[in-house]
């Protein structure tokens, strides 16, 4: 009895050290280097799946180490997860569809930390139910890809991580998370003003520190630190309508000169859905010729079963259930776009950093939802029915409701 209390002592200090040191050495060499990390790691299994033994609760330990050591070091906000939560009334200007949103004439609406509680306990009961399925819900965090966590930005100076969903505010979020976590600097100073970072930078991925990279820098103990941080951090994610998001998605891309866009997407659709079977090299020439990807090619692309079985769909129409796992990460905090200039006010009070910084006035010319029936009237029922499908899980986790005069002749 006490020597196994002994041996497990041994191996929790043992893994305990490892980290630390691993950690030290990661935080300050940054590059990949596995050999220091191989010489250190001790070779029990740490996988929570693992049949019960000491190597698993070690694993246990280990967390809960790092728990407390972050919480100890951290300067968080005040995480919304510790105020008791009671279901709140629906929201009343969501549920009115097509609703044109402009923060100025928005509804007083109800409180702000009802509305809160509400959209997380939305969240949570569809997590929970068990009849609503979609496709990766059942998995469990650690069954995640690391690939497929590229999304969680990570602050470690104020204990944050954001989930972002291009085409939902996420330029100026991540410039938030750029001045937050001070991981850019403008001639050796952070930047201080979300504004002045220059948008190439913003959307560099190497810019932010992302929980794909733990892989990188902590190794095979990355995954308790992304357990450790997602207990302890506030995270939180900002959403939009599906279909509208879809519209600004095709706006954005494709309605507008973008080479990459083109040469990747609008070539292949135009050849699949458009019988062209000579295009431009270039977007500029194709504009010209009068060559673009209507909204309904881009609907096609999207429900061909042929498109996702080469590449899964691009991060500006990727589902957002499939970019945040909200079933797998609990997020503290959901925005919404069409409430942004109040969402955006009240998470940086939250995080306690509304003295220091303020969201950029947001986009006046954004893609209204009152805009979704003339976009989708020259696309057939049936095609809107099998996209309502395809999203519909957003629709639902989110608390968006079903377009029924979409949706019916
Ligand atoms: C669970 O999901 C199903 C299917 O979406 C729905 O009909 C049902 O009302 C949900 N149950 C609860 C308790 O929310
Ligand atoms: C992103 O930033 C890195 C490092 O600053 C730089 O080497 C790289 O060229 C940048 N990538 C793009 C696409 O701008
Ligand atoms: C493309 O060509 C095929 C076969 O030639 C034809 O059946 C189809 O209707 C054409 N599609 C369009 C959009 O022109
Ligand atoms: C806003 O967007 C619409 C549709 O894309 C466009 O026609 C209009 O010129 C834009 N207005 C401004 C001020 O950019």
């Amino acid at each position: 009895m006490t020597k196994s209390r002994l041996f497990r002592l041994w191996l929790v200090l043992g893994s305990v050290f490892t980290v630390l040191l691993i950690i030290a050495y990661w935080d300050s060499v940054g590059t990949a280097h596995f050999h220091l990390h191989t010489a250190l790691s001790r070779p029990h299994p740490l996988q929570p799946r693992a049949s019960p033994g000491p190597g698993l609760a070690a694993a246990s330990d280990v967390e809960e180490f790092l728990e407390k050591l972050l919480g100890a070091g951290g300067k968080r906000g005040a995480g919304p997860g510790e105020t008791a939560e009671q279901p709140a009334p629906g929201n009343v200007e969501e549920s009115v569809r097509g609703y044109d949103w402009s923060p100025r004439d928005a509804p007083p609406g109800p409180d702000p930390d009802a509305r809160q509680a509400a959209r997380r306990s939305v969240l949570r009961d569809f997590c929970a139910n068990a009849s609503f399925v979609f496709p990766t819900k059942e998995r469990s965090f650690d069954d995640i890809p690391n690939y497929e966590l590229n999304h969680l930005i990570v602050d470690d100076r104020h204990g944050v991580i954001y989930c972002y969903v291009p085409k939902v505010a996420c330029t100026n979020w991540k410039r938030v998370m750029i001045v937050l976590s001070e991981s850019l600097l403008d001639q050796g100073a952070p930047y201080r003003d979300p504004l002045d970072i220059p948008r190439e930078y913003v959307h560099n991925s190497s810019t932010h520190l992302t929980f794909n990279k733990f892989w990188r820098r902590y190794g095979k103990f990355s995954r308790h630190l992304m357990k450790a941080k997602l207990r302890k951090y506030t995270k939180f994610l900002f959403v939009r309508d599906p279909f509208v998001r879809l519209i600004s998605a095709f706006r954005s891309k494709f309605q507008l000169e973008n080479e990459e866009f083109y040469r990747r997407f609008a070539v292949p659709m135009l050849r699949m859905y458009s019988n062209h079977t000579s295009l431009p090299a270039s977007v500029s020439e194709a504009f010209s010729a009068g060559l673009k990807v209507s909204f309904a090619n881009f609907i096609q692309y999207l429900l061909d079963p042929h498109t996702e079985k080469l590449a899964p769909f691009n991060e500006h129409w990727r589902q957002v259930h499939r970019l945040c796992h909200p079933c797998q990460i609990e997020y503290d905090f959901v925005g919404k776009l069409e409430t942004l200039d109040q969402d955006a006010a009240q998470l940086l009070r939250l995080l306690k950093v509304d003295k220091r910084l303020h969201f950029p006035p947001s986009y006046r010319n954004r893609t209204a939802s009152s805009w979704e029936e003339d976009w989708f009237a020259q696309i057939p029922l049936a095609w809107r029915q099998q996209l309502y499908k395809l999203y519909e899980a957003d629709f639902v986790l989110f608390g968006y409701p079903k377009p029924e005069n979409l949706l019916r002749d």
